[in-house]
Order: structure tokens, then C-alpha cells, then sequence
């Protein structure tokens, strides 16, 4: 393998929100309802009883927002676009004032010589799907790629990336195994054939988009790599059940053609649906936080795992665990594990929360070592052409509300005054010089 030197000149540097998080002005415009407006209502699912109903009010704001971006010399935008805002029941009629929104917002990039990479689905789903069983009915499959085309007829000419879904491992473990996401079920193992209907409707969208003159397709997969406990054996096979389950899921079946060993019969999966989700896609998003911890369960446990700390590393606001070089190993397992099935890679979301503080070194250093990180594995002749910070604003984080802080970009959300904090200089050093050092305190091995 040739030797490469850092990153390429044409490397994406960007940013990456997702409409639920920032966007606000739920009931504007003939938006539909979300699961999440609906886990919003329900008592003590959100810290504090927070809920999205203004988060940055973004919907009004965003033509500051796009100049922020612009600002850092960024070249992409990774946004989501809500679904209950282009079609508020999930089929059926579409809403003009919705996708003319997402209209407005593409122009503005290109006016502002920034690439778009819409995300089609970030959590958001149109409540009445979710009425008739959501990610569990596997018609909502269908329902996804119909709105995929609808809104790729409108905007693939401007378009540079899609990204079909996020993380749906997100959606099947927190929010149909796990309950703690909407829509708040607790399958556990139930909620697998949630991950075959994401990932069919993933495949009907691939061919939906490209059918509407799509150029480059993606699917933005979370990576959490499984640390084992110890070197027992029930330790490093509950930790390979973990990759299995939330990492391996994901991708197996979309660059291989097939499922890992799950531990259990999938009787849902037809004939064919393996074909569909491994149509070709041109670029593997990976969203990359952090490792877990992973330990044998106990007796009578419903999964084969239990989730357990990382011992003897720091851990961000949150109580992430930091873990730079996990995300180097992320990338070489991808490499080992596809070979030439494997896509470019781009990093979709990377970053963390700390307090509000405006001088943010803790931030700035997280970055550092994770685009480091990111590097080191180009420098290891893996493909990466992307980096994308979550995020780009503070904004409602999901259960947690808006205690965690995950933006470049301070919001007083009393105000909505934005303010640049320190890592947002750092951020815009670093892609002006091409990823070689940022401002502040830079280049610190990972
Ligand atoms: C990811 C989500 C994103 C954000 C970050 C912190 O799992 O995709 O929306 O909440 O975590």
C-alpha cells in the first residue's frame, strides 16, 4: 500500500445537525407529528421535561446558522430533513410549505459555496406510522423510500451526498429494545426486525434516490466498538454479541449480503430482502463517539451482554468514555472486514459535550485527538474523505434535553444569541490548513 501523507485537498470538513435537534417551529407550516413530539409529552421521559417545540429555532434562524458555517471555511453541511414536514402522515399528499423550506436551505448553500448532505430520516418519524407499528411494520419500509423520492425529485440537483438513515442501531436499541428513545418501547430482542425494516427501507431509498437522478448515496452508521471486560471467555463472547447485535447488524448486511450470527432465528427477513439492502452505496458515513464497556450477562438476563464502564480513560460531559485511537481501530476493522466491498468512509458525526463554558479546551482537545485518530488511519491507507463536527449549535439532545452542550457554537436558548466558542477558531485553523494543525492547542498524538 502507497504511503499517504494527511488528507486529501478535496477532504469534506463540515458539520452536522439534524432537524428535531435544531430546527423548532414543530407546529408551523403544516409539520405533522413526530414520535419525538410525542416522547417530548410523555411525563419523565426528557430530563427536565424539555422539549423540542423552539430547540434553535433554526427554521427562522437558519440564514445566520449557514453563515456560521460558512464562516469556518467548511466545505459540507450535513442536515436532516423531517419527514413530518414533508409529508405530515407519512404517505400520502405531500406538504408544499415543508420541502420548500429544505429548498430555501439548499439554495442558501450553494450560495454560500457549501455542499448539501441531507439526511433523510435522523429519528424524526411521522407519528401515524408509527401508529400503524412503526419500524416494526414492515410497510413503513416502503413509506420511507416514497418520501425519499419525493424529496430527491425536488432537490437532487443540489444535492452532493444523501444519507438514507442515522444510526439505526440508535432507533432499534434506545428506541424499540431499550425504551429510553421514542418511540419508547422495551423489546429488547423483539425489536430486531426494527433493524431489518430500517435497513429495507435504507435499500428501497437507494433505488428510489438514484431512479431520481441521486448522484452519491450514504447511510450514516453509529460505531460503538465492544471493549471486553476482561479476557474470561463469557467476557469476550458477550462482546462479540455486542458487535454482532449493534455494530456488525448495520453493515454486514448492506457491504456483505448477509446478517452476522444475531443468536436467534429472523424470521421476518424474506426472500430477496438481502438483495435489496446491499445495493451498492458510494460512501459508508460512521458516526464514532465512543467504546463501551462490555461484560457477560448475569443469570436470566433478556440480552447477551451487559454495558459496563471503560475503565482508565477520561470521559466527556456526558460521562463518554475518550477513546481516540477506537476510532483509528474502527477504521482499519472496517478495511479488514469489507476489503474492496467497502466504500470511502466519512466520518458523519464526531464530537462532545462539555459545559457551556465559551473557552472550550476540552473540546478543542477531543477533536484534535479524534481527527488525529482519523489521520493515522488514512495514513494507514484507509479511505476516509470526510470529517463532519457534532455539532454545529448546542442543541436538544435527545432524552438528555439541552443540558449537554455539543456545539462549536454556543445558543443562549433565552435569547437565541449564537456565539463561536474557542473550538469553532480551532475548527476553522485546522480546515484552513488543510488538517494539519489547528488553533489552539494542537497536534497531540491520539
Ligand atoms: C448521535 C446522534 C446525534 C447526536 C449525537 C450526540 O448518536 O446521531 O443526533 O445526538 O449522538
Amino acid at each position: 500500500m502507497k504511503p499517504v501523507s494527511g488528507f486529501s485537498p478535496d477532504f469534506q470538513w463540515g458539520v452536522a445537525t439534524s432537524a428535531f435537534q435544531i430546527e423548532g417551529a414543530t407546529g408551523e407550516d403544516g409539520r405533522g407529528v413526530s414520535t419525538w413530539d410525542t416522547f417530548c409529552r410523555e411525563p419523565g421521559r426528557i430530563r427536565d421535561g424539555h422539549n423540542a417545540d423552539v430547540a434553535c429555532d433554526h427554521y427562522h434562524r437558519w440564514p445566520e446558522d449557514l453563515d456560521l458555517i460558512a464562516g469556518l471555511g467548511a466545505r459540507a453541511y450535513r442536515f436532516s430533513i423531517a419527514w413530518p414536514r414533508v409529508q405530515p402522515s407519512g404517505s400520502g399528499p405531500v406538504n408544499a410549505k415543508g420541502l420548500d423550506f429544505y429548498d430555501r436551505l439548499v439554495d442558501g448553500l450553494a450560495e454560500r459555496g457549501l455542499a448539501a448532505a441531507p439526511t433523510l430520516y435522523h429519528w424524526d418519524l411521522p407519528q401515524p406510522l408509527e401508529d400503524a407499528g412503526g419500524w416494526m411494520n414492515r410497510d413503513t419500509a416502503a413509506r420511507f423510500a416514497e418520501y425519499a423520492a419525493i424529496v430527491a425529485e425536488r432537490l437532487a440537483d443540489r444535492v452532493e451526498l444523501w444519507i438514507t438513515l442515522n444510526e439505526p442501531m440508535v432507533v432499534m436499541a434506545y428506541g424499540y429494545a431499550f425504551g429510553v428513545f421514542a418511540p419508547g418501547q422495551a423489546l429488547m430482542l423483539g425489536a430486531l426486525p426494527t433493524a431489518h425494516h430500517q435497513l429495507l427501507g435504507h435499500g428501497l431509498a437507494v433505488s428510489a434516490l438514484r431512479d431520481a437522478g441521486a448522484r452519491r448515496i450514504a447511510i450514516a452508521n453509529n460505531h460503538t466498538p465492544a471493549q471486553a471486560a476482561s479476557d474470561r471467555p463469557e467476557d469476550l463472547a458477550a462482546a462479540e454479541a455486542f458487535d454482532n447485535l449493534l455494530n456488525w447488524q448495520f453493515t454486514d448486511p448492506i457491504l456483505r449480503g448477509v446478517y452476522p450470527d444475531l443468536g436467534v432465528p429472523l424470521p421476518h427477513v424474506r426472500d430477496g430482502d438481502l438483495d435489496t439492502i446491499a445495493a451498492p452505496i458510494d460512501v459508508l458515513g460512521v458516526n464514532y463517539y465512543s467504546p463501551v464497556g462490555v461484560a457477560a450477562p448475569s443469570e436470566g438476563d433478556a440480552l447477551p451482554f451487559a454495558m459496563t464502564d471503560v475503565p482508565g480513560v477520561p470521559v466527556t460531559g456526558m460521562g463518554w468514555p475518550v477513546v481516540p485511537d477506537a476510532l483509528r481501530r474502527v477504521l482499519l476493522t472496517l478495511r479488514e472486514r469489507y476489503g474492496a466491498a467497502l466504500p470511502p468512509i466519512q466520518i458523519t458525526e464526531s464530537g462532545c459535550s462539555y459545559d457551556e463554558s465559551l473557552e472550550d479546551q476540552h473540546r478543542i482537545d477531543y477533536l484534535d485527538a479524534h481527527v488525529g485518530a482519523v489521520r493515522a488511519a488514512v495514513e494507514e491507507g484507509v479511505d476516509v474523505r470526510g470529517y463532519y463536527v457534532w455539532s454545529l449549535l448546542d442543541n436538544f439532545e435527545w432524552a438528555e434535553g439541552y443540558h449537554p452542550r455539543f456545539g462549536l457554537v454556543h445558543v443562549d436558548y433565552e435569547t437565541q444569541a449564537r456565539t463561536p466558542r474557542a473550538s469553532y477558531r480551532w475548527y476553522r485553523d485546522l480546515i484552513g490548513s488543510g488538517g494539519v494543525r489547528g488553533g489552539g492547542q494542537a497536534g497531540a498524538a491520539p
